[in-house]
């Protein structure tokens, strides 16, 4: 060995010896941060996690407290409206007061023990698929079927209002359920005739078994459903002619039918 690589040496040396030093001291203190962060991490998830199952627990706790509420009050109503079942106005007082006390339940409806509609919100589905059933069975010549159905939900309903603007919207609240009727229309005027025919009596049929079932049925044609706004609210498309608007619900009043033309007014009988 020479004298030349000695210092050399012994540089290395102290160069090593301080290294593991540094590493002795800095290694142990960067497990333990990271065991520190690891943990404190872990800790904070847990809290995290027992704060949202202590809300969501009060949350349930309280929505219980809401459902409980609304039972009763429903079952109060029930026994209070089981006096009285055949006073409609006192009926639609009540479910007028259970709207506003029991706003948790978003459909208040009395059906009889056939499920049928006797007073309240919307009409059933399975009763409007009973009353579309029927309609199927509309005289229609080559079998075209060209009548189209839209039920209108709330959403659908508040596009519409908007369309409708200030003045005709409240008229669309006249009835819980909506039914816009139109027909498809192929282009060839002959067809396209006897079609709005067709349309008409399906959207009739449906009126009569709603009457037939105890509902309350009425014919509109609205001015919102011959713009575009109105149309595009409810997704008319270019080929469809709108038709009828059907209001449907239970029955509020009794109301006489206004007069009609006598009949030999309008009936000829040809030799
Ligand atoms: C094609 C057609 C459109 C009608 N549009 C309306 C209407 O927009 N507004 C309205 O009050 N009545 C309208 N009616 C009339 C009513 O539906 C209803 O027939 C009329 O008020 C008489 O009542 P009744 O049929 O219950 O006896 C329309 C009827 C038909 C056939």
């Amino acid at each position: 060995m020479s004298d030349e690589t000695k210092p050399a040496r012994s540089v290395s040396l102290r160069w090593r010896v301080l290294v593991i030093l540094v590493l002795a001291a800095v290694v142990p203190t960067v497990i333990t941060g990271v065991l520190a962060i690891v943990r404190a991490r872990a800790d904070v998830e847990r809290e995290v996690e027992r704060g949202a199952l202590a809300h969501i627990r009060a949350l349930g706790a309280a929505l219980d407290g809401t459902l409980q509420d609304a039972r009763r009050t429903v079952e109060l109503a029930a026994a209070t409206w089981a006096d009285d079942t055949d006073d409609a106005r006192k009926t639609q007082l009540l479910i007028k007061r259970l709207r506003r006390d029991v706003p948790i339940v978003s459909t208040l409806s009395i059906l009889d023990a056939d499920g049928a509609l006797r007073y309240g919100d919307p009409v059933p589905k399975g009763q409007l698929d009973e009353l579309f059933e029927l309609a199927r069975w509309a005289p229609n010549h080559n079998l075209t079927n060209p009548w189209r159905f839209r039920v209108v939900g709330p959403r659908t309903l508040e596009a519409l209002k908007a369309a409708a603007g200030p003045e005709a919207a409240p008229k669309l609240d006249r009835a819980p359920t909506l039914v816009v009727c139109s027909c498809a229309l192929s282009g060839d005027p002959v067809q396209d005739e006897e079609d709005l025919h067709a349309t008409a009596c399906a959207a009739y049929i449906v009126l009569l078994g709603a009457h037939g079932r105890g509902l309350a049925g009425y014919w509109r044609t609205p001015e919102v459903l011959r713009t575009d706004a109105g149309r595009s609210a409810v997704g008319l498309a270019d080929n469809e002619r709108f038709v009828s608007l059907i209001h449907l619900g239970a029955g509020v009043q009794e109301r006489s039918a206004p007069a009609r033309a006598p009949v030999a007014e309008t009936v000829t009988y040809l030799d």
